[in-house]
């Protein structure tokens, strides 16, 4: 197995010859052990149509090689050169007014464009003939952050239009299934099937047509990496492909959109600022990335420095000791190459201010300094890179959910992937490693399966909870469970639609009641809580919280049930973090599972094994030192201060 490694992004094309080996000299003296290369060089690559000029990147991808630092390579495709919009302006996405993006900042294609395609498949297959069997190419990473924007482009229209004929056949079974009488909204011709087009906001459109719309949108960017992933395959079969995701207004299915890649990768920029409302930790987005494929990952892009200073103001500078544990938090949940974003600040072109580990002024300091002393931490960690992490609680995600869950305000501040945060963060406060996976992945090795806000019907995950239930384990829902169907349409039963049996509840009425807070009672302490409160009915359950206010104060809120030989808790409503802590101990405390109280607020505790090792990460993610005793040993923590035991497992 390949070593952890640290890296750097690096722009070679911005820099010039004359800069690279000054610079590969002061990496390879911090640690360094890789770089990322060329995901905006096309215009350098292919000045002009048909005119390729790759060696001055086969000469920058040698010389880094030459000492011992190997390159992930881009494919280019995220910025087309303006020389192909000019000639080609079809393939500029257009916008839900109508109009084309104007080029001139960055990623304006149309992931569908036949004509961009062909223009991807050349300078592909050019860089597969000049890097075929260069030993320095560790990677390749497909394009820059694809997103699942709504492309309004003819030729998106056409594409919907067989998407839609493929999943229905027909134009009845379509006006069926997204209930288009209403508003008078049913299709007489296949023409009037259109993107959302229009100045209306797009809640205000049909919530069966939109999630279609996005999920098209998402298999248009899947089906688009995946094209860029067979081109290179043809060439290099044996090395990993992957694109690199963020967390974005429009994000493609991740479970689709890794699932015929190697490795999922991620761009992570945690914020060291923190809050004491809300969860803040990344450790959320890591252990999401790491359950994206059941796997390690990587990072791509991490905090190299102050970011901003483009889209939004300009940061603070990262405190000391900020990007080592930060990077070392990635490692603790899986990542298994980090690289920082980026070697140097740019000076020119718009994101100049978004710092890197060298500034402007090209003078190796603090943050140098850091990453040479997080190099050397990874190096001494014998063995880091054949451990993986075991989990005994999962939380389910579904990005149908996310999508409709999106498209759909349901109360003000009420956000489906915050039900999944409040667990994580709650369980991972007691020590536990916590996978997020697929709300379709199996079950088998977990003990606690939370599935939080599961808004849109799956019945393979209700089928599949269903079973874990009845052979022992325990189940978490939460409110706005059963909503809707497949199609984004409600049910007409009683929620949570497809699990009343295992609640042995359901809903009677519900509040959605935003920022206002009412409170819970569990044992008899009170609880804040907001957003959402569902009046549940208990058939069998048993009560275990009821609400302290409003004409509803009494009725439960949050219940218990035995099923098959398990147990299935219901949480109607959405508290603040002491609430899913009291809650989560319960849980743990019921299913005789370990876990430790000692750790303090914002201390992160994770472990990593494989069958001989295990290596617990004990990190602070916090401005304020700790200093608490674990099983018996004062630990001292220093802000964001990692600390890496590792032990022999007694078998
Ligand atoms: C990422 C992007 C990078 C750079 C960075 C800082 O989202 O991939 O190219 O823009 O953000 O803004
Ligand atoms: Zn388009």
């Amino acid at each position: 197995m390949e070593k952890i490694k640290i890296g750097v992004d690096y722009y070679p094309e911005r820099w010039g010859e004359a800069m690279w080996e000054s610079d590969a000299v002061r990496m390879k003296e911090a640690g360094i052990k890789v770089i990322r290369m060329a995901e905006f060089a096309w215009c350098k690559m292919e000045p002009e149509e048909g005119r390729f000029e790759l060696d001055w990147l086969v000469k920058a991808v040698n010389l880094f090689g030459s000492y011992g630092i190997q390159t992930i390579l881009c494919t280019p495709t995220n910025c087309a050169p303006l020389w192909l919009y000019e000639k080609y302006p079809e393939i500029l996405q257009v916008q839900r007014d109508g109009k084309r993006t104007y080029p001139g900042v960055r990623s304006h294609r149309c992931y569908n464009s036949p004509i961009y395609r062909l223009f991807v498949e050349r300078i592909i297959r050019k860089m597969s003939r000049v890097f075929a069997g260069n030993p320095y190419v560790a990677a390749w990473q497909i394009d820059n952050e694809v997103d699942a924007a709504f492309c309004c482009c003819d030729v998106c229209a056409e594409k919907f239009r067989g998407w839609l004929k493929e999943k229905y056949g027909t134009l009845d079974e379509i006006n069926r299934v997204f209930g288009n009488e209403v508003w008078s909204g049913s299709y007489s011709s296949w023409t009037q099937i259109q993107p959302p087009l229009g100045d209306r906001s797009l809640v205000q459109y049909n919530p069966a047509y939109l999630l279609d719309f996005q999920r098209f949108a998402s298999d248009g960017v899947v089906e688009y990496v995946r094209f860029q992933a067979n081109l290179l395959r043809e060439t290099f079969p044996d090395l990993p492909i992957t694109t690199n995701t963020w967390y974005c207004d429009y994000m493609p299915d991740f479970y689709d959109l890794f699932e015929e890649l190697d490795i999922c990768s991620y761009d992570n920029y945690p914020s060291f600022e923190i809050s004491e409302e809300g969860y803040s930790s990344h450790a959320f987005h890591l252990d999401m990335m790491r359950g994206v494929k059941r796997r390690n990952f990587w990072i791509m892009e991490q905090l190299g420095g102050a970011i901003g200073g483009c889209w939004m103001p300009m940061g603070k500078t990262p405190r000391p000791g900020v990007l080592k544990g930060m990077a070392l938090q990635a490692i603790a949940h899986g990542a298994d190459q980090v690289l920082h974003f980026r070697w140097r600040s740019s000076t020119t072109g718009a994101e100049m201010y978004w710092h890197g580990i060298l500034d402007q002024n090209n003078i190796p300091g603090r943050k140098y300094r850091e990453l040479q002393d997080l190099c050397r931490t990874i190096e001494k960690q014998k063995g880091l890179e054949e451990t993986t992490i075991l989990s005994k609680v999962a939380i389910l995600c579904s990005f149908d959910s996310e999508y409709a869950w999106k498209l759909q305000t349901q109360a003000e501040g009420f956000y489906y992937l915050e039900q999944l945060q409040a667990l994580h963060a709650a369980f991972t406060g007691y020590g536990l490693n916590v996978d997020i996976i697929h709300e379709e992945a199996p079950l088998d090795e977990y003990e606690i399966v939370a599935a939080p806000a599961v808004y849109v019907r799956n019945r393979k995950t209700a089928r599949q909870l269903h079973k874990f239930v009845e052979k022992g384990g325990m189940v978490i829902l939460t409110a706005r469970s059963g909503v809707k169907d497949e199609n984004n349409n409600c049910i007409m039963e009683a929620m949570p639609a497809g699990y009343r049996e295992m609640t042995g509840c359901q809903v009677e009425e519900y509040d959605g009641i935003g920022h206002e807070t009412n409170t819970v009672i569990m044992d008899g302490i009170a609880y804040p809580v907001t957003q959402w409160c569902e009046i549940l009915q208990v058939d069998r359950a048993e009560t275990i919280a009821v609400y302290g206010g409003e004409f509803y104060a009494g009725a439960p809120a949050v219940t218990r049930n035995r099923y098959g030989a398990g147990s299935v808790y219901y949480i109607g409503t959405v508290g603040k973090p002491s609430f899913y802590e009291a809650l989560a101990k319960k849980m743990l405390e019921e299913k005789k599972m370990r876990f430790t109280t000692e750790l303090p607020a914002r201390v992160e505790m994770t472990v990593r094994e494989n069958d001989e090792k295990q290596f617990v990460f004990l990190f602070n993610n916090d401005k304020k030192e700790k200093r608490f005793v674990l099983e018996g040993t004062t630990i001292e923590l220093q802000p964001f201060e990692m600390k890496i035991q590792e032990k022999i497992k007694i078998k």
